[in-house]
């Protein structure tokens, strides 16, 4: 685990217009400067809308900033007609260093099936993005298949369309706990990145496996952040609602104080 570099990532959803996301970005940053944080212990990332990340890239790179910046969706497509969709080459033109694929609200929304994450982490991959693979279950899942094996099988399609050699960061959201207040227990979310962990050493291999990121997110805030970073196989968290508040997110990002 000491190999792994903490990844906390804040999934901003449908919030902030560019001008917000500016105001937002540079005060995030003075938070953690204010706290001192140190990027090479914890990595930290934000994912605004499409329509922000132009503006977020101009502020982090400008003012050098050390925070990193992902979009929340790609096409399956490089370019083409596909009448409102973003491609992997536009992310990469802007510098985006991950993509968030396949989260439930856009299977449950949009009809994302696991072929299509598939289709999505090759898209990445081809572009040099990292994808940040989503699966979980719902509450209905859990009852009738129990904790892991859902997010496995998601997780086991999802590495169909990952490029050998090319990183991907994992992130486990119980469909039950996103913005229920209601987060897993630590013993719980262990448990499913451990099954987790043991597909990517089955499809990727041992070492593959040992270096890739998993991340829990439902409901992380800073008072429960340290009990999952302390489970073995959880190696950051999916922010979403708390990521919106500064203090809050600079605050589970300096989990170790
Ligand atoms: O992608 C993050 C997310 O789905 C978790 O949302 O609001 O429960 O932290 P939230």
């Amino acid at each position: 685990k000491a190999a792994r570099t903490p990844f906390i990532a804040g999934n901003w959803k449908m919030n902030l217009d560019h001008l917000q996301a500016i105001a937002f970005v540079q005060k995030l940053a003075w938070t953690l400067q204010d706290k001192n944080h140190d990027f090479s212990d914890v990595e930290v990332a934000v994912f605004p809308p499409f329509t922000d990340l132009r503006s977020v890239q101009t502020l982090i790179a400008g003012d050098k900033l050390e925070l990193k910046f992902g979009a929340q969706d790609l096409s399956q497509h490089d370019s083409g007609a596909y009448t409102g969709e973003i491609s992997g080459a536009f992310l990469a033109a802007l510098d985006a260093s991950y993509v968030i694929i396949g989260h439930s609200e856009r299977r449950q929304y949009h009809g994302e099936t696991d072929e299509v994450v598939a289709t999505k982490v090759a898209a990445a991959h081809r572009h040099g993005i990292v994808p940040v693979i989503c699966v979980g279950e719902t509450a209905e899942d859990l009852e009738e298949h129990g904790p892991s094996a859902v997010p496995v099988a998601q997780l086991r399609t999802a590495l169909e369309g990952v490029v050998a050699g090319k990183e991907i960061v994992v992130a486990y959201e119980p469909v039950w706990a996103i913005g229920s207040g209601q987060a897993a227990t630590s013993a719980q979310a262990q448990q499913v990145c451990e099954a987790l962990r043991a597909v990517l050493t089955e499809v990727l291999g041992d070492e593959v496996a040992a270096g890739t990121r998993i991340l829990y997110g439902g409901s992380v805030k800073a008072s429960n952040i340290a009990g999952f970073l302390k489970e073995p196989d959880i190696d950051g968290a999916l922010v979403g609602g708390a990521s919106l508040q500064i203090e809050e997110f600079a605050s589970i990002a300096r989990f170790k104080s």
